[in-house]
């Protein structure tokens, strides 16, 4: 099956991938953290925008539709994913530009975007594929350029860190446990992010997504002067 080696398919097995947006779409009140994550982001005319793991492009299709102006390009290791993405991004009449690759080598020059989106793709990586891929982020975005993330957060009680295992059992114990742990603002800031934020706790019937916010500083590290926070 078309894809770039390692990565876990949208819904844990590539037999189930045209079902991920029915799924995703009863699960994980999909529109409201969509469309909150979006907000967030606040994407202006002309803004350059990276989706990251964009899956079959529910997002990165809402943002152009939000903000025609917007130049949005969209990655995943999938290619059967990116399929479903390109067609339905034809029917909405979106331009958008669609790369096959991993988040761990963003095929993008440095500094390119002004907003670097995710939405549930977190939790398919390993910690070491995380922090690579939060460095990555990081380098693709320019100064003062902003990281918008949803994904499952710090569970809230056990309602839903029961509920949580029913995504665990299907993606995968290893590359959830950090998020459930709360992990993802320690591994943005890891990675060189500031003003790293929970923005947002959104109860849904499989846990909480959780929307962070982080900003790319102004300075390189290495390069700011002493007691400078970019
Ligand atoms: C659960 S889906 C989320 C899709 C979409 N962002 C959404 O919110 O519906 C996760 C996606 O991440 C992709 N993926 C997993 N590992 C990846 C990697 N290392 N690099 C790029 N994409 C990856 C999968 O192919 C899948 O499409």
């Amino acid at each position: 099956m078309g894809g770039t080696k390692g990565s876990t398919p949208a819904l844990g097995f590539h037999v189930l991938t045209p079902l991920y947006d029915r799924v995703v779409a009863l699960t994980t009140r999909e529109r409201s953290f969509k469309r909150a994550l979006l907000d967030q982001a606040a994407i202006e005319h002309g803004h350059q925008v990276l989706d990251v793991g964009c899956g079959s492009g529910t997002l990165v299709i809402a943002a152009q539709r939000r903000q025609p102006g917007a130049q949005l390009s969209a990655l995943d290791a999938d290619r059967a994913v990116l399929a479903i993405a390109a067609r339905k991004a034809r029917h909405a009449g979106a331009e958008i530009v669609f790369d096959l690759g991993r988040s761990s080598a963003l095929p993008y020059a440095d500094e390119r975007f002004d907003r670097v989106v995710s939405s549930l793709f977190f939790h398919h990586l390993s910690w070491g594929d995380k922090l690579l891929t939060a460095r990555e982020m990081h380098r693709v975005l320019r100064p003062g350029g902003e990281l918008h993330v949803a994904d499952w957060g710090r569970a809230g009680g056990l309602f839903s860190r029961t509920a949580f295992l029913a995504v665990q059992l299907l993606d995968g114990f290893d590359t959830t446990s950090d998020n459930v742990a709360g992990m993802l603002p320690v591994l943005f800031a890891s990675a060189g992010f500031r003003q790293v934020e929970e923005a947002r706790r959104i109860p849904t019937a499989l846990g909480i997504v959780s929307l962070y916010r982080a900003v790319k500083g102004s300075a390189t590290p290495g390069r700011r002067s002493a007691g400078g926070t970019a």
